[in-house]
């Protein structure tokens, strides 16, 4: 019997889990998604190509390779049937090693519609959504009244759809939503619907299976799985900055719920970080940085949403923040990427703890988003060269490797591997 391993983003997401889980692939027979939809954006670059993946898994690429898309995941189906076309245009034929939960739920175009509406009524508190129809989605999940990819096989699909629509029309009249003037890129809400009824053609061509026991059958089998999380720990429903947070358990405990395999079969915990930190979307964000270091870290990181374009708010590594990830995760091997982006920088920052009312804690307040934090700044100095020759672990920079020992101590993790560019190749493993 073989156990599950884990890789997941310990921020607010986009720590670079779509690279590594690439990477990290060769060692697996399965890698499967357990949460989360296409809120998700999840960038793999070799070979000179880039590519972002939403919904499928990023062990795609590798075509031996079997690819999950388990029931705690949201389906839209015209995203899914847009993903597969990219992939075809790459030589990627997703039908052999994709297989999908027919327990994952269907994010309808009103759930879209839904999900917008929301983020109207919300006025100045909205969350920053990534307008996917996540939150609607799962509110029909928990409501008992959403619709599965297997109910897309029976025959009183349609009426069920038409049922669904017909609430969530209701729901956006009673917000006073302008349904008439709502688009989906430039479609109305009727076109966007003819894309996603044929895109259910695309999903039919898939095996849809039964994928808790097929999980759990590869696992009696002693094949190696490995679970992909998507967003951060921090966007965690629970235990995030709620209410800006998604609407899905991102941390070890959904991978249980998402694909169905029981806590012990639980095996090594993989977190990511970037060597500082980002944000997408409105909510707190302790160690912010509103100056020209901010900005830097935006330009050179590349720090734009891979789903939405939008520009990700920038900042220093929050130790309370990435501790608390480890723990509600029981992470096992940290891994760091993006701290390339930091190469020219003479001096580089670490929140060691939060000062709230003149207090200094190293806990995230249940108050997270009312109260005023102050975060207690720990220097580091740069280490004032390029990573990109860098060619093992230990070769790296005395100060970077300074720096890594640090977040060890403070995370109580030990790292596992460093990343230096968004290429494939460029993973040094410990
Ligand atoms: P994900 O959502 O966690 O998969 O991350 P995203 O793909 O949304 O964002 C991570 C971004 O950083 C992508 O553009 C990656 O290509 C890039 N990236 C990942 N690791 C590294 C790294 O070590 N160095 C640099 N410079 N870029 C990286
Ligand atoms: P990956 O997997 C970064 C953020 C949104 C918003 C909040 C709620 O690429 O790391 P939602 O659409 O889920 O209702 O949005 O969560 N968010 C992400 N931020 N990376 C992601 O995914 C995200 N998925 C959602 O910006 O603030
Ligand atoms: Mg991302």
């Amino acid at each position: 019997m073989s156990k599950v391993d884990v890789l997941l983003g310990l921020q607010w997401g986009d720590e670079g889990k779509g690279k590594i889980v690439d990477v990290l692939t060769p060692n697996y027979d399965v890698i499967a998604r357990f949460q989360g939809g296409p809120n998700a954006g999840h960038t793999l670059e070799f070979n000179g190509i880039k590519h972002v993946l939403h919904i499928i898994p990023s062990g795609i690429f590798h075509k031996e390779k079997i690819n999950v898309i388990g029931n705690g995941v949201l389906i839209e189906p015209a995203i899914f049937n847009d993903e597969v076309e990219a992939l075809r245009k790459k030589d990627v034929e997703p039908t052999h090693n994709l297989f999908i939960s027919k327990k994952a739920h269907l994010i309808l175009p009103t759930h879209r519609l839904l999900d917008a509406a929301n983020e109207q009524a919300k006025g100045n508190a909205k969350i920053g959504s990534t307008l996917k129809g996540i939150g609607p989605a799962y509110t029909d999940k928990i409501a008992r009244t959403g619709i599965r990819v297997g109910d897309i096989l029976e025959f009183d699909f349609r009426e069920k759809y038409q049922l669904l629509k017909f609430q969530h029309l209701q729901i956006a009249k009673m917000q006073n939503f302008d349904v008439d003037a709502f688009r989906i890129g430039d479609m109305t809400l009727d076109e966007y619907e003819e894309k996603w009824m044929k895109s259910l053609d695309t999903l039919r061509t898939f095996q849809l299976i039964n994928s808790e026991y097929f999980i759990n059958n590869c696992l009696r089998d002693g094949k190696r799985v490995l679970a992909e999380g998507a967003q951060g720990s921090m966007l965690d429903i629970d235990f995030g900055s709620y209410p800006f947070v998604t609407s899905s358990s991102t941390i070890t405990a959904g991978v249980c719920s998402g694909l169905g395999v029981a806590p012990s079969a639980i095996g090594r915990v993989m977190g990511i970080t970037k060597a500082y930190c980002t944000r997408v979307g409105a909510g707190p964000f302790p160690t912010e940085l509103f100056d020209a270091t901010g900005r830097t870290l935006c330009e050179l990181g590349h720090e734009f949403g891979a789903t939405t374009g939008r520009a990700r708010r920038c900042g220093w590594i929050d130790m309370p923040a990435l501790r608390y990830a480890c723990m509600l995760n029981g992470v096992t091997d940290l891994i760091v990427t993006k701290p390339d982006i930091m190469d020219g920088f003479d001096e580089i920052k670490m929140c060691t703890s939060y000062v709230i009312n003149d207090k200094d804690t190293d806990e995230i307040p249940f108050e997270f988003n009312e109260v005023e934090i102050r975060p207690n700044l720990l220097s580091f100095p740069g280490w004032k060269q390029s990573l990109s020759s860098a060619r093992s672990y230990d070769e790296l920079p005395v100060q970077l490797l300074q720096y890594l020992e640090a977040i060890e101590k403070r995370s109580g993790v030990r790292i596992m591997a460093v990343s230096v560019s968004p290429d494939r190749k460029d993973v040094l493993f410990r």
